[in-house]
């Protein structure tokens, strides 16, 4: 294959508490993806400490682009461009990603394409699914963003619905820590509830009016710490497995609501989840069952592609490539970028 056939891509990610170098071969093909987390540093302090993040991706990016390269088996002079998380996300954190890819794509004269880190978690989809192809449905879920987004091409977004308050994920998180399990909230409510009822504890499903698709979860919150306000009035111990089983119940059937609205309402044939929250197995299962009555294709990255990792930029940075969509040595990090926006 000559090397017009194959264009390799350095992805970098550090948005946020990951740092992520991986090095994708037209888009689907990972030759490596490396990550290397906070998150035991982070623990101690309950939660992402955006100092301490930047200052632990700039010790890291260099090591963990080596190794990528590395295990990839090229070295930098075998890289045809270099894709870039530039927001949104902690802008110290993005900086950090951002200055290294514009070394990288300066010293070796290849492009440089800033990605959105949405856009990166949408485009996981495509890395295990070499099938799927844009017109679809996606379901972002991740710890700062809930989106229902119409995938139309690729690089072509159109958000249906949003959460108007808390994402899916960081209700998670706030809730795992309410019931004292710590952080990250998510894997470890996903654990306790295997143990609960789901059907213990009626907390609330807000369901927005009008006709947006869009979501709400800071209300479910709120009822979560009622419940263990009035438990501890009481004198009785709120069962965390049944606490943890409920709400996750609840986020669950917020979450598949709009998709069904949205599957009847646009008749879309493809759906994809994506996003920290979607490695979450009773959320994928109910999607799959959704997806099995209304007879859409159902399409979802493995848990490892679902959080931050650098393959997801470098599957959407391609596709940049493609449409000669390349950034300035101008790029900056973007905290509060918006999906569609350049
Ligand atoms: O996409 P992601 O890795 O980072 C962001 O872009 O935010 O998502 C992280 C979020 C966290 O809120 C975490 O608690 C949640 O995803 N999460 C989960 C699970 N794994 C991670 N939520 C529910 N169940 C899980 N298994
Ligand atoms: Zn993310």
């Amino acid at each position: 294959m000559n090397r017009k056939e194959e264009i390799r891509i350095l992805a970098v990610e550090s948005s946020c508490d990951e740092t992520g170098a991986a090095v994708v071969v037209n888009g689907r093909d990972v030759r490596s993806n490396l990550i290397s987390s906070q998150i035991a540093l982070h623990t101690i302090y309950g939660g992402v400490v955006p100092e301490i993040a930047s200052r632990k991706h700039i010790e890291k990016i260099n090591q963990v682009i080596a190794a990528a390269l590395d295990e990839a088996g090229m070295t930098l002079d075998d890289i045809d461009a270099v894709g870039v998380t530039y927001g949104p996300g902690l802008v110290g954190a993005l900086l950090v990603g951002v200055a290294e890819a514009k070394a990288i794509s300066y010293a070796k004269k290849i492009p440089l394409i800033g990605v959105h880190h949405i856009e990166g978690h949408i485009c996981a989809n495509y890395i295990e699914n070499p099938g799927l192809k844009p017109p679809f449905l996606c379901l972002v879920a991740s710890g700062g963003h809930t989106h229902l987004v119409r995938v139309s091409g690729y690089g072509s977004y159109e958000i249906l619905g949003r959460t108007l308050d808390d994402a899916a994920g960081e209700a998670f998180d706030k809730v795992a820590r309410a019931i004292g399990l710590g952080y990250p909230g998510g894997p470890k409510i996903e654990k306790a509830a295997r143990q609960g009822r789901p059907d213990a504890i009626p907390f609330p499903r807000a369901h927005v009016a009008g006709d947006a698709y869009n979501f709400s979860f800071s209300g479910m919150k709120s009822a979560v710490l009622n419940y263990l306000n009035s438990c501890q009035m009481k004198g009785i111990t709120a069962v965390q497995e049944d606490v943890a089983a409920s709400f996750q119940q609840a986020v669950i059937d917020v979450l598949t609501a709009n998709v069904k609205r949205a599957f009847e309402e646009t008749g879309v044939k493809q759906f994809a989840i994506a996003g920290g929250v979607a490695s979450n197995t009773a959320l994928r299962q109910a999607m799959k069952e959704l997806c099995g009555q209304y007879q859409v294709a159902f399409y979802h990255p493995s848990p490892v592609l679902c959080t931050d990792n650098a393959a997801m930029i470098g599957a959407a940075a391609y596709y940049d490539y493609l449409a000669g969509r390349f950034a300035g040595l101008d790029l900056n990090a973007v905290p509060n970028l918006k999906l569609g926006e350049r």
